[in-house]
């Protein structure tokens, strides 16, 4: 514990604050007992409700507003706001905003003493900073002075409520930098690092629930996770405005000032890539910080937490062009500041690019001296299973034992990683029922029923391969006449399907029981849709005597697998999308052969190099020809219509 044992240094600095819901209410007694009257309220348009409601409460003691804030604060516009309080006489500040308004209010107080109350509106934490950055002619230049820390902060959650969550997201991002290069710091100091590990745990805590329920139904009865993110916000702020900024702190501020990337999802972006480089050289801190966050390892731990909040990932979605970092890291190796690891523009470079990247950062692995080696533990729970009279069944249970242990010892799995999975199957399991099969779509997305498919079913060379069978094919489809339809009626482009059934030497095989099933226009399957009577898009064949099948149906579309679940929730937390590329299914069956279960995809629809189970194979992705006019059986079809053409090739048993 080197921080605590060691000599150090604290600077406070005088903060009077007011934190609470409504608080706000108690702008007008601070003004006075401030033992000023003529206030100016600064206050951007995207406040301007709660900015009517401060201009209500100050009454006759409100005499100028200024809405014309900008960002990185130019010295134009505290111009410009210099003119309205000078003509106004004003003798106090009031700032209701984010950063741009509250280093406003610190420009103005700098230029003429007066004292201001915040009231900040997002979590940039400023409002605690004797820190005031300006920008004149392009060039940014800070300095700090205790002059410009304001009277009185407000803190009122209610003025939070409003924040829209991608910016509560990336906002409660760059307050969580403050408070982990606070813990870093060539600065850092019990006290601070008390307020920093605080703040990091809070957001840990309050980011996903308020992303699970962002109205906050819950907030009556309830931790209120935006109570929970404003405190952080001002102890990281604090810890900001307290002991110097590292590595982190000047790549972001690099690239807002040269590169033009936006200052919160900037931040949101670096954090974990900052960490990653720097936590070799910040083992303790690191320690200290993933405590805090609740997991094992600090760094993918935040970058998992911005995941799960859908936060930006990638320099590269933020705009950043590759061919620009190697400058930015020319840039920043030439600046110094004190940083947990050494600042060479190679490594400040390789930083960038995976952040550029957007890739999770691989959190070491356990030395392998420092890992219990529990060989023992394994082979005696395999000897359990010694009698099983079974030999197959004794090498299925076996083979998992040996691969969970291995599983569990390579990743260093936690006891809370552990229960988190225990309580995902949980999940999984009350979920299922009748309608629902969520260790299907589980299984799917995993990939392993598309691996089991391969094993068992690419040992014939030149058979029609296989695909997923999927949740949503129903035993004893309806009967369907040859050339009748399927689509029950349901709206959609009428596709006229032509397909022929052959053994591996082509010869047609007739009276192969064939069922086929699909989704609707909107991408649903008739089981998802409780209006519907009966079933629709679904239905039993049989080939003729020259192994043909014809029907009608309406053309697939992509569409999502359900995600209103666990699996979801998975496919959510590791930025996959859940859809599946447009399919039509087929089950096929005759004497003799082996059963086909399989999907014809249709060429050129989307996500084919991206569905979300693996499901799609090359040989299965076909042309479901656009077509007008007349069609093959006479049916009139007034607009254009599609059409399909396959030969199914099934394997001898
Ligand atoms: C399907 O194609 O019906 C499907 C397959 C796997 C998961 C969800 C749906
Ligand atoms: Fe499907």
């Amino acid at each position: 514990m080197a921080v605590r044992d060691q000599p150090f240094e604290y600077t406070a600095h005088p903060a009077r604050v007011l934190f609470g819901s409504g608080t706000a209410a108690r702008v007008r007694e601070e003004v006075e007992r401030l033992g000023r009257s003529r206030a100016l309220l600064l206050a951007g348009p995207a406040v301007a409700d709660a900015a009517a409601r401060l201009a209500d409460l100050l009454g006759p003691l409100l005499v100028a507003r200024f809405d014309g804030a900008a960002m990185h604060t130019p010295v134009a516009v505290t111009g410009q706001a210099l003119g309205v309080l000078r003509n106004a006489d004003a003798d106090c500040l009031i700032a209701l905003g984010g950063g741009s308004t509250t280093g406003l209010s610190k420009a103005l107080a700098h230029r003429t003493d007066l004292p201001q109350i915040i009231l900040p509106t997002t979590y940039a934490g400023s409002e605690v900073t004797p820190v005031l950055g300006e920008t004149a002619d392009g060039r940014k230049s800070t300095f700090a002075s205790p002059d410009v820390l304001p009277e009185t902060v407000i803190y009122d959650v209610e003025l939070t409520r409003g924040l829209p969550l991608g910016m509560t997201v990336t906002s409660s991002i760059n307050a969580l930098a403050h408070a982990v290069e606070a813990v870093y710091s060539a600065q850092a100091n019990p006290i601070v690092d008390g307020y920093a590990l605080d703040a990091i745990a809070a957001i840990a805590r309050a980011l996903p629930a308020l992303v699970a329920d962002p109205s906050n139904t819950a907030h009556a009865s309830a931790a209120d996770p935006r109570a929970d993110l404003l405190r952080a916000a001002w102890l990281a702020g604090t810890c900001l405005g307290s002991v110097s900024m590292g590595l982190h702190h000047k790549l972001c501020h690099l690239l807002g000032g040269s590169f033009d990337l936006p200052h919160a999802e900037t931040h949101t972006v670096m954090l974990p890539h900052v960490m990653a480089y720097n936590a070799p050289a910040a083992p303790d801190a690191m320690r200290r910080i993933a405590d805090a966050l609740g997991v094992a390892d600090a760094p993918s731990g935040v970058f998992d937490l911005i995941v799960a909040a859908n936060g930006p990932t990638s320099l590269r979605s933020l705009g950043m062009a590759e061919a620009d970092l190697p400058r930015a890291a020319q840039l920043a190796a030439e600046q110094t500041s004190p940083n947990p690891s050494q600042l060479g523009v190679e490594g400040i470079e390789g930083v960038l690019r995976a952040a550029w990247d957007g890739s999770r950062p691989v959190p070491p692995t356990v030395p392998a001296p420092l890992r219990p080696s529990l060989d023992w533990l394994t082979d005696q729970v395999v000897a359990s299973f010694d009698h099983t009279p079974d030999p197959r069944v004794r090498q299925l249970i076996t083979g998992l034992v040996r691969h969970l242990h291995a599983y569990a010892v390579e990743n260093d799995v936690t006891q809370e990683e552990w229960q988190y999975a225990i309580d995902f199957v949980t999940r999984a399991g009350h979920i299922t029922g009748d309608k629902r099969q969520e260790f299907v779509l589980l299984s799917d997305t995993l990939g392993v029923s598309s691996v089991v498919d391969v094993l068992s079913n690419s040992r014939t060379p030149g058979a029609t391969p296989s695909a997923v069978l999927g949740p949503f094919y129903v035993a004893g489809p309806p009967e369907i006449e040859p050339g009748g339809d399927i689509s029950g009626g349901l709206p959609g482009t009428p596709l006229w399907v032509d397909v022929r059934v052959t053994d591996m030497q082509g010869k047609p095989i007739p009276d192969a029981v064939v069922d086929v099933w699909q989704s609707n226009e909107d991408g649903f399957y008739d089981v998802q849709l409780p209006d519907l009577d009966g079933p629709a898009l679904r239905g039993r064949l049989r080939t003729d005597d020259a192994g043909r099948l014809l029907f009608w149906s309406i053309l697939p579309s992509a569409y999502p697998i359900p995600d209103d679940g666990p699996v979801g929730a998975m496919l959510r937390a590791v930025g996959r999308h859940p859809y599946r590329a447009p399919h039509l299914h087929f089950m096929i069956c005759a004497p003799g052969k082996r059963r086909l279960v399989t999907q014809l995809f249709v060429a050129g629809g989307e996500y084919l190099d991206s569905d979300t189970v693996f499901g799609v194979k090359q040989d299965l992705v076909v042309e479901f020809a656009p077509r007008s006019g007349p069609t093959p059986d006479g049916r009139p079809v007034p607009g254009p219509w599609r059409s399909l053409d396959f030969t199914f090739q099934l394997a001898e048993l």
